[in-house]
This record gives C-alpha cells, structure tokens and sequence, in this order.
C-alpha cells in the first residue's frame, strides 16, 4: 500500500481556438493525437496521478474553450487554481500577441488585481472589492507577479518548424517580461516535451499549494 500523501492540484488550460490545447491534454492524458478538429465548449477537466517526492498528485487539468462562444461557463471554475497554463502555436503570430489578454484575464478574473488595486473607492466598488477580497482568500490566490504560469509553445513539427514565425527568443522575452514564466515548446501531434511540460505544471502548482 501507497503511504504517499495525496494531493489534489488545479491547473487551467488557456490560449486561442485551435493552438491545441485539448490536444496536449489528449496526449499527456489518454497519449492519442487527432488530426481533426473539434472546438471545445464550455470547459471541462481530465486528471492525471502522477507520484512527486513524497505525494501522490492528482493532477485536475481543465480545458476551455478558445472561441468566445463557446465560452459558456463563465470562468467560475477558474477559482481554486494552483497554476494556469498559457497556449499558443508557434506558426499563429496572433495566438501569441493575445497571450497578454489571457494572462490579464486570469489574474483579473481570479480578482487578484482588483483587490491590490489602490485608491478611493466609491461604496459599491468597496463592496466589490471586499466580495473579491473572500473570493481571494478562498481561492487561496496571493500575489500576480507571483501567481504560477506555465507558457507552452505548441506546433513546432509543423513544417520541420520552418512556418514559425515566433522564435523561442521572443517567446521567451515574453516569459521574462512577465516574472520569469517557465517556456516550454511542444508537439502534441508527435508526444514532444509533453510530459516534461506537464511535469513541470504539476511541481509549480505544488510549490503554490
Ligand atoms: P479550442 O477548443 O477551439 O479552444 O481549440 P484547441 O486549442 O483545443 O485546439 P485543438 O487541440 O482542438 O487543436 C486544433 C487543431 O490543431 C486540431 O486539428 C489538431 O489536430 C491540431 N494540432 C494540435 N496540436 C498540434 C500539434 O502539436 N501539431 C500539429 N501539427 N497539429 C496540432
Ligand atoms: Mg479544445
């Protein structure tokens, strides 16, 4: 019998329709790829155990949907998160100029910014910051320059990566601009840092807990 401690981990899954985001969690969970699309709506999560040091973690990977239509659930579900996964694809210049959008949806959504925000408030500001305030301490969420990120640069097979058109130093620059992100590039179609990608969500997630 396993005397490993067990841990539940949240982690959420963001980035433009189509940059593959089911698609790694496809290969990382089930370790199936399929070439065809099929736009996720609303949100939904897979887990994964995988044993670190001394635990047994329950990794609670969510996947949402890129087109904002189908972004139906709202983002409820963002709370409790212990590390947020950002997606783009290395040949879409435009999935990644939109990370800045999804980095600042989830620290605002996670009321993270609100309540550091300074000032004088009106009352019913007041009143929404405190509300933001219980949602913070429940959601256990502190700092956003400290809140875990994870970049995944996904697609690199495509065209022997000759049809990219972020580079890894850009990227990367991107990483740095935002407190030292750690960047991984993946291939979901062919298994490539998958599970190191993975691996390294779940020890940051963690080491939130
Ligand atoms: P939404 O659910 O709309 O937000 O999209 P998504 O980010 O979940 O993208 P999805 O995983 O559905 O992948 C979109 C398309 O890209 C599919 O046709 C996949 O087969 C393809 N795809 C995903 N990852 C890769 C990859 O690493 N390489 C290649 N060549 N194709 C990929
Ligand atoms: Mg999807």
């Amino acid at each position: 019998m396993s005397t490993r401690r067990r841990t539940l981990l949240k982690v959420i899954v963001l980035g433009d329709s189509g940059v593959g985001k089911t698609s790694l969690m496809n290969q990382y969970v089930h370790k199936k790829f399929s070439q065809q699309y099929k736009a996720t709506i609303g949100a939904d999560f897979v887990t994964k155990e995988l044993p670190i040091d001394d635990r047994l973690v329950t990794l609670q990977i969510w996947d949402t949907a890129g087109q904002e239509r189908f972004q139906s659930l709202g983002v409820a579900f963002y709370r409790g998160a212990d590390c947020c996964a950002l997606v783009y694809d290395v040949n879409v210049m435009r999935s990644f100029d939109t990370l800045d959008n999804w980095h600042e949806e989830f620290l605002k959504q996670t009321n993270i910014i609100i309540v550091l925000s300074q000032g004088n408030l009106p009352r019913r500001q007041l009143l929404w910051k405190c509300i933001n305030l219980f949602n913070l301490i429940k959601a256990n969420l502190s700092d956003p320059r400290t809140f875990p990120f994870i970049l995944l640069g996904n697609k690199i097979d495509i065209d022997g990566g000759n049809s990219r058109v972020v580079s890894e130093k850009k990227a990367k620059d991107w990483c740095a601009s935002k407190g030292n992100i750690p960047y991984f590039e993946t291939s979901a179609k062919e298994d490539y840092n998958v599970d190191p990608a993975f691996l390294s969500i779940a020890k940051i997630a963690l080491a939130n807990e």
